[in-house]
């Protein structure tokens, strides 16, 4: 088989693939789908009892307040050396590829003096709360679109929180906000 000939087979498979994505694409816009949210029904199925569901019932996510009141700065710690190839922790730590990280947590965005920050964090105002970091660092560049912060983010929640509670004990010690008591607890069993 010469390479004109394997030049036409790859051709024609690549265009029958062609031809199968375009059916599939045409065959969506033809049945669009309009599901009922299921996950909506099976909320509207919950009864807790009467106890304040609010709309934060609709998420099976645990308040940020829970988490953070059973996290673990040692563990927070360990964590941390995912970010210690560009921040520094320490009280008047160098800045590196991104600014020192000591005080951040209840401090202004940008709040290292000696990093040139991007003008997408310049531009953020208020400060770093607990639930600011917790968007930041499950993902930079939804929480701050245009940061030049270029980590892909941490996406367990438990682990966001023991880094938090890591970070609040350099300098900060910001008050944890309270857990609701509700919350706290496990989920009933079904
Ligand atoms: C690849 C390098 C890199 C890594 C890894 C990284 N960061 Fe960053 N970080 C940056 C840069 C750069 C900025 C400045 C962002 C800007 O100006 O938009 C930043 C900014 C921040 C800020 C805002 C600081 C301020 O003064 O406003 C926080 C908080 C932060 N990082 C936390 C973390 C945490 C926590 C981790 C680890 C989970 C981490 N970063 C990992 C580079 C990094």
């Amino acid at each position: 088989m010469d390479s004109f000939e394997l030049n036409k087979i790859a051709g024609a498979v690549l265009a029958s693939v062609l031809i199968i994505i375009g059916v599939a694409l045409f065959t969506d816009l033809l049945y669009a789908p309009e599901e009922a949210n299921p996950q909506a029904y099976a909320v509207a199925e919950i009864d807790d009892g009467g106890a304040d569901a609010g709309p934060a019932a609709a998420a099976e996510e645990v308040p940020l307040a829970v988490l953070l009141a059973s996290a673990d700065a040692g563990r927070g710690e360990r964590l941390a050396r995912q970010c210690a190839a560009c921040h520094t922790f320490e009280e008047g730590g160098r800045a590196g590829i991104g600014p020192n990280l000591y005080k951040v947590v209840g401090g202004p965005h940008a709040h290292d003096p000696n990093f040139n920050y991007s003008t997408a964090m310049k531009s953020v105002s208020g400060n770093w709360d607990f639930e600011a970091l917790d968007a930041f660092i499950e993902n930079p560049r939804a929480a701050v679109p245009g940061t030049i912060m270029s980590f892909a983010g941490m996406r367990k929640p438990e682990q966001r929180a023991d880094l938090i509670v890591y970070l609040n004990t350099l300098g900060s010690n910001v008050p944890l906000p309270e857990a609701p008591a509700q919350a706290a607890e496990e989920p009933a069993a079904e």
